[in-house]
């Protein structure tokens, strides 16, 4: 399935409406709201946050955080690492998770990024399988959290 989205920046026009965005009640164990990775982007200089909303048209349908370019070390992996993303309940198995991803990835090639990573609880209802089907793969880590590490390798895809 083939969605467009916009990756937008969060401005005053379109904060609120992002952050009322919501995912599945039993998803919430995977994923911290938008207002909490607004807090923790203010929190956490040191991870380089970059954040977009995504829309479809006009109306927010999802976000997106990551730590971009930074140097890793105990406390940061990168040096790009997919932090937050989530799409609205109702709006999900549209395409628009895999569309994000997909413009995502662009962007990291324009930096001349080589891989992406990310983390995410393992379990029923996990986006793990999510992931995978994209093209990440685990790299057998997990973190302080039990979250088990994926890495996608931005040269073997299309
Ligand atoms: C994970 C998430 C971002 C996926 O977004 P989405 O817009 O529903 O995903 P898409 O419609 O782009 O799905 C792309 C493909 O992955 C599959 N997929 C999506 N979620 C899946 C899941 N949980 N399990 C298995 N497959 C899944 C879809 O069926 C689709 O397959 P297709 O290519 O055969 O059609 C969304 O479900 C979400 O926000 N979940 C809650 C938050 C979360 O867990 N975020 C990740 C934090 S680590």
């Amino acid at each position: 399935m083939s969605a467009q989205v916009r990756l937008v920046e969060v401005t005053d026009v379109n904060r609120a409406a992002v952050a009322a965005l919501r995912v599945h009640p039993a998803q919430e164990r995977f994923v911290a709201s938008v207002e909490k990775s607004f807090q923790d982007a203010r929190d956490n200089p040191d991870a380089n946050p970059w954040f977009r909303a995504v829309h479809d048209g006009d109306e927010p349908v999802g976000f997106v955080m990551l730590s971009w370019d930074v140097v890793p070390g105990p406390e940061l992996r990168g040096p790009y690492f997919l932090w937050r993303l989530l799409v609205g309940a109702d709006h999900q198995g549209r395409g628009y998770g895999a569309a994000v991803l997909d413009e995502v990835v662009a962007l990291l090639r324009a930096e001349g990024a080589t891989e992406l990573l990310t983390s995410c609880v393992p379990g029923e209802g996990s986006p793990e399988p999510f992931y995978r089907r994209y093209g990440f793969v685990p790299t057998g880590e997990t973190d302080e959290d039990g979250e088990i590490i994926l890495r996608l390798d931005l040269g073997s895809r299309p």
